[in-house]
């Protein structure tokens, strides 16, 4: 019998989005001008060192930003509707039915006071309007989902593992039948057999429900491993985006060069990226040109001036100078 066709549908289009938070006065722009899209059952990698604006970019298109936070430029078209993300009270109807995030660390987003069938069934009464009753047989159903014996729901958050805790962090995620899951660190604080198998799990829904999925990491076997496609930002931009066998084998962006080449070997079983020479710039006063120049090997006289626009390439897209025609001035090496 042959499969029946999975729908490749655009679900997602973020256009030109930047955002900015206030903090003590002081206005800095965390995610600049990011453009992607997003397909049903598609599996994308948001990769990139602490601060450059993954867990900002994955907030503003849940409609989940901090109250200091302000879309400031761009728009997000969820199955080509704009969503009203600067406006909370608009955004409500949008949040967690569409698009849900699983953070890392369950045990502190979970209330340690009720059981666990009671705290999957709240979204359901909330967001689904389902009575009590039909909000319980949702939340075992959404228990045995994520591989949870539903009889366990009885249990109160600190009976259970870390795993299983982000188990249910996963169920309270599909609650309300979402199309897209983000899941920001979600493996993070979990050891490393518990991480493969949550990974596992992420897959097994991504193909049940032809979720699709953003997976927000540091580690690049997990990249690997998880998703088809992978986009590295870098102080708030992104840099590249391909698919995760092109951009492994041939990083184009020499930040992701640098991040590739930073994998330790596996095989000591170390997996994390590990940190790059320099500093991450100054978002309040965000450098001239291409962000990454004071630490770029290859950085030449026009990356100090002129913002490289993230551009198409064969097989994917890249921000970056090297790749498009210069002049014999613009070439001249900086740190040569
Ligand atoms: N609530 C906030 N108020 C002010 N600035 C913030 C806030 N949240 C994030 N930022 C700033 O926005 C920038 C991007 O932060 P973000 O959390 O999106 O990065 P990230 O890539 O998720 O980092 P990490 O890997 O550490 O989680 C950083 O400079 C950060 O300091
Ligand atoms: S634009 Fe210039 S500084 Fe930026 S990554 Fe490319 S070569 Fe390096
Ligand atoms: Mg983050």
């Amino acid at each position: 019998m042959t499969e029946p066709s999975r729908s490749t549908a655009l679900l997602l289009n973020v256009d030109g989005l930047s955002v900015d938070y206030k903090l003590k006065g002081l206005s800095s722009r965390a995610i600049d001008g990011v453009s992607f899209a997003l397909r049903a059952g598609e599996a994308v990698a948001l990769v990139g060192e602490s601060g450059s604006g993954k867990t900002t970019t994955a907030m503003a298109i849940a409609g989940l930003l901090s109250p200091n936070a302000r879309v400031s430029e761009g728009e997000v078209r969820y199955r080509g509707e704009r969503l009203p993300i600067n406006d909370d009270v608009a955004m409500r109807p949008h949040r967690w039915s569409e698009t849900s995030v699983v953070f890392q660390g369950a045990m502190n987003a979970l209330n340690p006071v009720h059981r666990i069938t009671k705290q999957i069934a709240e979204p359901c009464i909330l967001r689904l309007g389902l009575s009590r009753s039909e909000a319980t047989v949702r939340a075992r159903e959404l228990l045995e989902l994520v591989g949870i014996p539903a009889d366990r729901g009885a249990a109160y958050p600190h009976e259970l593992s870390g795993g299983m805790r982000q188990r249910v962090m996963i169920a309270m995620a599909l609650a309300c039948r979402p199309s897209i899951v983000i899941g920001d660190e979600p493996t993070t604080a979990l050891d490393v057999i518990t991480q493969a198998q949550i990974l596992k799990l992420f897959g097994d829904l991504r193909s049940k429900l032809n979720l699709a999925l953003i997976l927000i990491t540091h580690d690049l076997s997990v990249v690997a491993e998880t998703c088809d496609r992978v986009m590295i930002m870098y102080a708030g931009r992104i840099v590249e985006d391909g698919t995760v066998a092109d951009v492994f084998a041939q990083p184009k962006h020499p930040y992701t060069q640098l991040l590739i080449e930073s994998i330790p070997n596996p095989a000591n079983g170390k997996r994390m990226i590990r940190p790059i020479p320099g500093d991450p710039p100054n978002l309040v006063n965000r450098p001239s040109g291409c962000a990454f120049h004071s630490r770029c090997p290859s950085a030449m006289t026009v990356c100090a001036t002129e913002v490289p626009s993230l551009d198409e390439v064969r097989r994917g897209r890249v921000a970056c100078h090297l790749h498009r025609p210069l002049t014999q001035e613009d070439k001249v090496a900086i740190h040569a």
